[in-house]
């Protein structure tokens, strides 16, 4: 058995685990909302239509805050469309996604939903193909007392108390040539920061979140950021990151590793933050909202299949990812990597929710099942609060085709507010269990309270309708606690949640 080491310290603080990294996303787009969480007429639908058996599953997922409504569709919205007696609402074609938007759904059956959700509303303006304009009336809408046309606009379709809407998304990876409205950095930073300053004009109390690069590998990556930050920094309250992986070469070591790219990303956005906040002489830092993240690639040719015979449908099956165990690991390694940057990142949201790249899946009609992907975002959210410490870990390392010493042991540790730490740990390793000593005396007495594994002997397993728990957590052999050492054994391939309660 391979062996590796941990030291903990409760002096040793990270920062603050802010609860809205456990975020995630709902967008326009295939079955996300229409046959997702919305299916009037479904036997377990509610009386505005929503399902209960996928509230159930997103109420037990905890996700704080839920952004809303797009992603690339957001691009070419216009947000009073959303609004008013649904009947009145225009059906209208969305360039993101190929697909007829009915607007059955909109601003205020949203809100509702995501308080059944026991969830906060991350909403983002279009500043694709509209601007500042559009972007500051929504907040009034959304956010003034009343006695102004928009609010009042808001009372008389029925939503007498303000949305009360915190959180803002100046528009949606506008680097992207795919996006409607593209621009250049220049560009985006001049408008994304007049309409931080019309939309704070008429809430102070907002936060906003600018749009960084669509992903790492961008070629204006890094300029972008630099750029346009030159022009909203005062402004903007976050900078966002995107990143999907994929493992088409069925290379599940080098798969495993690819949080290393995640982390290289943060620190280097963090860096560019703070240089441009540095040239300014600003005291202000600029924190991080990695607004979407994911495995995403098994859906591509569907996709394509699915858009070759049906353009312009409604609810088309899109981006349905089936997500396998080797899946959930990852999710699992880049949650440790949201942890140990918690410093920095301050909101993270799985792209998606339901049914598109999502950790819940549904049928048309019939069930809702949760996915592989689903375990370590509910597991992260339930116990991974407080306070991030930062960890001293010795791990056998291996090397693959893109990154050389990683670490077979990917782990991270929380302590909450009564004492009670928490360790996240994956075991990379394809083949060997992993003993693992972890050094705790600083914390005085903890017992092992509860150790929770993720593990299928194929890393390619799935769930389905039909065998929902195919991969699910169990109960871990609970390791062996000796004058505050504690020692565990990690299995081959497995996502480890191990909780230790003061005594
Ligand atoms: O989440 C799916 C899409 O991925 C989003 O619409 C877009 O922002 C990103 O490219």
């Amino acid at each position: 058995m391979k062996k590796a080491s941990m030291i903990l310290d409760r002096d040793f603080a990270i920062g603050a685990v802010d609860p809205r990294i456990y975020g995630s996303f709902i967008e326009h787009l295939g079955r996300a909302v229409y046959n997702g969480i919305y299916e009037p007429g479904h036997p377990a639908a509610d009386e505005q239509g929503f399902r209960r058996d996928v509230l159930e599953l997103v109420r037990r997922l905890h996700v704080p805050v839920v952004r809303y409504p797009g992603g690339n569709f957001v691009s070419g919205f216009n947000w009073e469309d959303s609004v008013g007696p649904v009947k009145q609402r225009p059906h209208r074609l969305d360039l993101a996604w190929f697909t007829t938007e009915t607007n059955e759904v909109g601003l205020h059956e949203f809100v509702d939903w995501a308080r059944k959700a026991n969830s906060q509303v991350m909403y983002a303006v279009n500043l694709g193909t509209r601007g500042a304009d559009a972007a500051r009336n929504v907040v009034e809408y959304a956010n003034h007392r009343g006695g102004t046309y928009w609010s009042d606009l808001r009372i008389k379709n029925g939503a007498k108390d303000p949305f009360g809407i915190k959180l803002w998304c100046l528009g949606n990876e506008m680097d992207g040539p795919w996006q409607m409205g593209h621009k250049t950095a220049y560009e985006y930073g001049r408008v994304a920061n007049e309409a931080a300053k019309m939309m704070k004009w008429v809430d102070p109390s907002i936060e906003v979140v600018a749009c960084g690069s669509a992903n790492h590998d961008m070629v204006t990556f890094g300029e972008w950021e630099y750029t346009m930050l030159g022009e909203c920094y005062d402004q903007v309250d976050y900078v966002s990151l995107h990143r999907y992986y994929g493992n088409p070469t069925n290379d599940t070591p080098g798969f495993l590793a690819r949080s290393m790219d995640l982390d290289e990303f943060i620190k280097t956005v963090v860096s560019i933050c703070d240089a441009v906040g540095g040239r300014r002489k600003s005291k202000k830092k600029l924190n991080l909202s990695f607004d979407e993240w994911n495995v995403w690639y098994h859906s591509n040719q569907q996709d394509q299949e699915i858009w070759k015979q049906d353009k312009w449908g409604r609810a088309l099956p899109l981006l349905e990812d089936i997500y396998n165990f080797e899946d959930a690991l990852l999710a699992g390694s880049i949650l440790i990597t949201f942890l140990r940057n918690a410093d920095r990142v301050k909101i993270a949201c799985l792209a998606q929710l339901v049914n598109v790249i999502a950790p819940i899946m549904t049928r048309n009609g019939g069930g809702a099942w949760a996915q592989t992907i689903y375990y370590p975002l509910m597991h992260a959210s339930l116990y991974g609060r407080g306070t991030a410490l930062r960890p001293i870990v010795s791990s056998p390392v291996y090397d693959c085709a893109d990154y050389e010493n990683v670490p077979v042991v990917d782990a991270t540790a929380t302590m909450d507010d009564d004492g009670n730490v928490t360790i996240f740990a994956v075991n990379r390793d394809m083949a060997e269990d992993v003993l693992l000593t972890c050094d705790l005396r600083a914390f005085g007495d903890l017992k092992a309270a509860e150790h929770i594994v993720l593990h299928h002997d194929d890393v390619k397993a799935v769930n389905t309708e039909e065998n929902p728990e195919n991969v699910a957590p169990s109960a871990g052999s609970g390791g062996r606690m000796d004058g505050g050492r504690l020692e565990i054994c990690l299995r081959n391939l497995s996502w480890n949640v191990i909780r230790l309660a003061k005594a």
